[in-house]
């Protein structure tokens, strides 16, 4: 799989690629069926192919390593069409395996990456962790854009499709990394640093009604992943879900776009009791939670 990926990327599915085709290389901000109309050239079937998930003709498509791509169950053809079964994104060094940009709203889709992965990816502290563990993994997006953060990575959902592709992606990435499926309370060992995007505060909380995992949750969840003890946790969820007192250092760097609040929470349950928070703007230069804001709280 990793040459699959290898090649995949030699023909284009790079954010360079991606960034001269669509206008930017930020996954949170395509926009796929903008992309429709866009040129398809040589160096952008690929893109066109996974990114804005055009069906090519068979032809057009000969380019792309297709015996390969049929066989791995990426695409899909008939006599004279070929398309894509899911999304493959180009971040970074990696390729992030998703459900298409038009797949239906079913419970377990594996959703496109949002701002959300990118608060989390962007504030995780450099340096380098003996073993990370992301809980709610998704797709795996913390891990495959910054591998170099850790010598061994675990990745956990309580979703079987997203394990699946976060598994495909390391694959393609070639990134060496253990995933299960698991809830965010289960037993995950001794990690140096834990991660969560926890899910989007649902319209409902019913697990009856099908929506979409990653957009359900319950007070259960925040119970279980603050009730946490690991060295490092770093978590983006909603403002609300993150209790007034937690145990040891507490730094949260919060956002709006309106209604609800967001937050980035840095917490180090066994650090001396210390708290602190900023309101921090969203801006076009820094439309991202990162490592600036945990310097302002660190004082
Ligand atoms: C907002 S998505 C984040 C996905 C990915 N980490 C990212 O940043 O793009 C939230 C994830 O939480 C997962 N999830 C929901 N409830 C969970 C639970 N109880 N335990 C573990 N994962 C859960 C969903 O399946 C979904 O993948």
């Amino acid at each position: 799989m990793n040459e699959l990926g290898a090649k995949l990327r030699a023909l284009g599915l790079v954010p360079r690629a991606l960034a001269a085709w669509a206008g930017t290389d930020r996954l949170s901000a395509l926009y796929p069926s903008r992309l429709l109309d866009q040129p398809i050239t040589p160096a952008s079937v690929a893109l066109a192919m996974f990114v804005a998930g055009i069906e090519l003709d068979v032809d057009r498509a000969a380019r792309l390593p297709l015996d390969d791509l049929l066989a791995a169950g990426l695409v899909e053809r008939s006599r004279t069409r070929v398309r894509a079964t899911l999304a493959l994104l180009p971040l970074r060094s990696s390729i992030i395996a998703c459900d298409r940009a038009d797949a239906d709203e079913t419970e377990h889709l594996v959703c496109w990456p949002d701002d959300s992965s990118y608060h989390l990816l962007s504030a995780i502290p450099r340096g380098t962790y003996g073993h990370w563990h992301d809980l709610a993994c998704g797709s795996a997006i913390a891990m495959l854009a910054r591998p170099e953060l850790a010598t061994t990575r675990t990745a956990t959902d309580l979703n079987p499709r997203a394990v699946a592709f976060a598994r495909l992606g390391a694959a393609l990435s070639g990134v060496a990394l253990d995933t299960a499926v698991g809830d965010v309370g289960g037993d995950i060992g001794r990690p140096d640093l834990v991660t969560c995007n926890a899910p989007m505060p649902a319209s409902t909380t019913d697990p009856a009604d099908g929506e979409p995992i990653w957009q359900r949750t319950s007070g259960r969840f925040f119970e279980a992943l603050f009730a946490r003890r690991e060295p490092l946790i770093v978590v983006h969820c909603v403002r609300d879900a993150i209790p007034a007192r937690l145990p040891g250092e507490r730094l949260v760097a919060t956002y709006t776009m309106g209604h609800p609040a967001f937050s980035v929470l840095w917490w180090r349950p066994h650090a001396p009791r210390r708290a602190a928070e900023v309101l921090r703007p969203v801006t076009a230069d820094r439309p991202h939670v990162d490592l600036a804001d945990l310097d302002e709280l660190s004082g």
